[in-house]
């Protein structure tokens, strides 16, 4: 409202910065709050009432959420809400003064349950003020920057929560001063939030309501709906799970770390790598697995934030489970987003708001339910000494809550992948190396069950392909095959008119794009009228160039993306692949100077242009060499002829059915 010039960011104006300031300080301080609570908490007890120490300061700060929520929304409505986050924030800042100075168990529990009913009217309030603050168009960049400083403020706490604890280890020789010193600096953040807040004379009085109906009425309504489509029931039952996880890990990671031999500082940095791992997970996924299914990678972040949490269970080294951590947030991170995003693109819009709050009181409700649940199993373990060969495993009731929580998001991760996979039968590990080299794996289509065998020759121009293969093929049939030999461009009807077209010297101005369309076409056409159904019968097919020349041409030629290129090929051909190709290698010069014929269209390409498409068709061959057989066809024909034959002999089929073996196995076989 004081700025017109929109391309300059949200936080250029000014009302909204302040109020921005405000909210990171408290999200900061409720981050440093969490941390030094649970730690103050737990030196305020000792032995296993620790774990039920550490759980009450949990659920003590999502009860009031649940109960009173509602209702402070409301009340939010009716006041005005700067005078609303002032007293707010200066009853936030009496109360966590209030913590360290009184220094009881019973009073921490008061004073952080009576944090959280306050801070139920700030947050309504804070809403309800930012589109006042904020023009409507850039309500949603406002909202964006007002997430990121709620979960980004989390490392951050807990990094300081870390040094704090590290400086105040050498001031002080308890953990409880350790925690003060945190809660004190919590509690200025807060005074220095309602200072900020009060000197904002923008925010105006009355006007628009923020409605926050009841958590159980959202559940409810929510159910009926969930329950319609597998999407969303994957999702949600992915959500819960990762959440009870995830409130596993909340619960008890004090106690575990401090098992492990690790202070408040360590606590943090554990604390601190969640977010960490959380951020890159967020940042990197999308970006590494651009073309991966959403709905597979849901559950499959979730299944592996719990294998995370297995390892953090079973391997007890501080390091290690930070690192672990780290990897846990990750999958947290990555399923969140891909949820956030499923909800977005698959949820019609008339019904997105419902979903997100019916889930958002979900994972309370669950949340709050594992934190309260943690102690009593933790303390229903008890502590256990395993002897493994030497060493000597502890498996305590931390140990048992972490692998609880692992089993609980593998199995729900299971869940969540089988209701929402929207690629089924199409095997996970292709689809997920297809999509870390960039590309999508296309299925050769269904309904087609290859059994015969499928070679192709690849090479420069006059490397002897065409030879060669025709050698190739009397010698199978000599051994009784079925053999088909054929070539690009130009194999069938519509294939001849193409390859007249692609080279003919006459046709001018084609661009490289679209001659690789054309190529492809032609490719189609031949895989759908010979190669395919040649294949189906069981013939052994022998194809003077393929995809590859493609590659090698139009890619490392005409300097187009391979993979492009490939993706197309992919597409044209339904992803059939060679069993084997032989790429003849050939100098450029040699090749061409074999020619008695006048060059056509491609082969008058300058000399650096075949050059380039050698060294392409090499870097093929070198990428997959299983499937490769790379030749010098400098060498005399013979031996050319011959290290073909050995390799090609590997992978034919026995030229008597297997079904037949036990009936001929008695006959003397014949071999050259
Ligand atoms: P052809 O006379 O069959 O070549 P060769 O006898 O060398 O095998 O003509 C095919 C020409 O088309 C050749 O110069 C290579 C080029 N080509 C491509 O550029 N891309 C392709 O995908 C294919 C199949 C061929």
């Amino acid at each position: 409202m004081t700025r017109t010039g929109s391309s300059s960011g949200v936080l250029s104006i000014k009302p909204f910065r302040r109020l921005w300031i405000a909210l990171s300080l408290s999200s900061f301080g409720d981050w440093l709050s969490i941390l030094a609570l649970t730690a103050l908490a737990g030196s305020l007890t000792k032995g296993s009432a620790e774990n039920y120490a550490i759980g009450g300061v949990l659920v003590v700060k999502l009860l009031p959420a649940l109960v009173f929520g509602p209702l402070a929304g409301a009340v939010a409505d009716r006041f005005d809400r700067r005078t609303t986050m002032v007293i707010a924030d200066i009853l936030r800042f009496s109360l966590f003064l209030s913590i360290p100075i009184v220094g009881r168990l019973d009073w921490l529990y008061v004073a952080t349950f009576l944090v959280e009913v306050v801070t139920l009217f700030w947050i309504p309030a804070k809403e309800a003020t930012v589109p006042n603050l904020v023009p409507k168009d850039r309500l949603e960049r406002a909202n964006q920057i007002s997430l990121i400083s709620t979960y980004g403020s989390a490392p951050v706490a807990a990094a300081t929560f870390s040094v704090l604890a590290l400086i105040s280890g050498v001031v002080f020789s308890t953990h409880r001063q350790q925690a003060n010193l945190a809660l004190y600096i919590n509690a200025v953040t807060f005074l220095v939030s309602a200072v900020t807040i009060f000197s904002l004379r923008e925010i105006p009085r009355q006007d628009g309501k923020v409605s926050v109906p009841s958590v159980l009425k959202q559940i409810v309504a929510g159910w009926r709906f969930v329950g319609s489509t597998p999407m969303v029931r994957g999702l949600t039952v992915g959500i819960v799970g990762a959440f009870a996880a995830g409130g596993a890990v909340i619960g008890i990671a004090k106690v575990y770390v401090k098992a492990l031999g690790g202070g408040d500082a360590a606590y943090g940095v554990v604390f601190g790598m969640v977010f960490v791992g959380m951020a890159v997970g967020m940042f990197l996924a999308p970006r590494i697995l651009k073309d991966f299914s959403r709905r597979r990678l849901f559950g499959l972040a979730i299944i592996g934030a719990g294998v995370a949490l297995v390892l953090i269970a079973v391997i007890e080294n501080l390091v290690i489970v930070a690192l672990l951590t780290a990897l846990l947030g990750a999958g947290a991170g990555i399923a969140w987003v891909v949820g956030y995003t499923l909800v977005g693109l698959e949820v019609e819009d008339s019904l997105r708001g419902r979903t997100w709050a019916f889930l958002q009181s979900l994972v309370r409700v669950v949340l709050l339910l594992t934190v309260a649940a943690v102690p009593f199993i933790a303390g229903a373990v008890g502590e256990h000494r395993i002897k493994v060969a030497d060493a000597v495993y502890h498996f305590d009731g931390p140990n048992a809550v972490l692998l609880l929580g692992a089993v609980v998001a593998v199995i729900v991760g299971l869940l969540a992948y089988r209701q929402m996979d929207d690629r089924k039968g199409i095997p996970l590990s292709r689809d997920l190396m297809a999509a870390l080299r960039g590309e999508e794996y296309v299925p050769e289509e269904p309904g087609h069950g290859e059994r015969g065998v499928f070679l192709a020759f690849e090479g420069g121009e006059g490397a002897g392909k065409t030879t060669q293969a025709r050698l190739l093929a009397i010698w199978l049939r000599d051994q009784g095959f079925d053999v088909v030999t054929t070539r690009e461009p130009g194999s069938t009807k519509i294939g001849m008119r193409l390859r007249a077209l692609l080279l003919d010297k006459e046709t001018s101005g084609l661009s490289a794009r679209a001659e690789t369309m054309l190529y492809a076409a032609d490719r189609a056409q031949h895989v759908a009228e010979v190669i395919r159904p040649a294949l189906e019968r069981g013939a052994i097919v022998v194809t003077d160039r393929y995809v590859d020349s493609s590659l090698a041409y139009q890619g490392a030629g005409r300097e187009l993306k391979v993979k492009d290129i490939a993706e197309v090929n992919r597409w044209a051909t339904g992803g059939l692949t060679p069993d084997l190709t032989i790429v003849l290698d050939v100098p450029s010069e040699v090749g061409l100077n074999r020619f008695a014929s006048p060059a056509d269209r491609i082969e008058s390409e300058p000399r650096e242009f075949h050059e380039r498409v050698r060294r392409g068709f090499r870097a093929l061959a070198e990428a997959e060499p299983h499937r490769y057989l790379v030749i010098d066809a400098a060498q005399p024909q013979e031996d050319i002829t011959r290290q073909i034959r050995d390799r090609v002999r590997a992978i034919l089929p026995d030229p008597v059915p297997a079904t037949a073996e036990a009936v001929t196995s008695t006959m003397p076989v014949i071999t050259d």
